[in-house]
């Protein structure tokens, strides 16, 4: 019996060493090389020897310049800014809203959005895949809003001064696809975008001629 007692507290130990050797080969990070190209998994490792606490701070998160047709600025700190968000499945964005300022109607692909508002009203709504329901909320001062992943979504400047949010997302990299621009800013053929869309030739060639797209 005691030969088996000190068996398996043998066995005990050398699972307990096998188990630190295994935590301490645990990737505390990931910091992004952005000098190799991004994928489906993130950016690659930057040499954890090289990662220093600048890695995993971030001051581009200014004021954005909203003098521009949409009277918004989206400043991003995902991954290709920040590269310590790298591997971590979070990042951020600051959302200045001039008055009557807007961000349309847009997509994250790869991540829900939590939006807080930190001065300002502001108009914000999703649209459901299922049966396209809206989900519209005016919010002010310390409210916040969900944008569950994939769904179509905008923010609107509904009150009379600016308006500032930022905005957390469950990715390193959750992807931006404005609706607008997607059909209009590009050489998408007038007569194809009219059929896919059913809308007027003359209103797409408004828009198109507004944001710069061709065809
Ligand atoms: C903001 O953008 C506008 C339009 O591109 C430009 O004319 C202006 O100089 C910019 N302002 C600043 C402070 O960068």
């Amino acid at each position: 019996m005691a030969w088996k007692g000190q068996y398996q507290i043998t066995k005990q130990l050398s699972k307990n060493i096998f188990a630190m050797v295994v935590y301490a080969s645990v990737v505390d990070f990931c910091v992004a090389d952005l000098s190799l190209p991004n994928g489906p998994a993130g950016y690659s490792c930057k040499k954890p020897s090289t990662v220093t606490e600048n890695d995993f701070a971030y001051s581009g998160l200014v004021p954005g310049n909203t003098s521009n047709i949409i009277k918004a600025a989206v400043t991003p700190a995902f991954d290709a800014q920040f590269p310590g968000v790298n591997g971590l499945g979070i990042s951020i964005a600051r959302l200045d809203l001039a008055v009557d300022g807007v961000v349309p109607m847009h997509t994250h692909p790869g991540a829900s959005e939590i939006l807080v508002v930190i001065k300002g009203t502001i108009c914000a709504g999703f649209i459901s895949s299922f049966d396209n329901v809206i989900y519209l909320k005016t919010l002010n001062k310390g409210d916040v809003m969900v944008f569950p992943q994939g769904l179509l979504h905008f923010q609107i400047n509904s009150g009379t001064t600016i308006a500032l949010a930022y905005a957390s997302f469950g990715s390193a990299n959750p992807g931006l696809q404005i609706t607008d621009f997607a059909f209009f800013k590009n050489n998408l053929p007038t007569e194809l975008l009219a059929k896919t869309s059913f809308l007027d030739i003359a209103q797409i060639k408004k828009l198109k001629a507004v944001l710069g797209g061709t065809n």
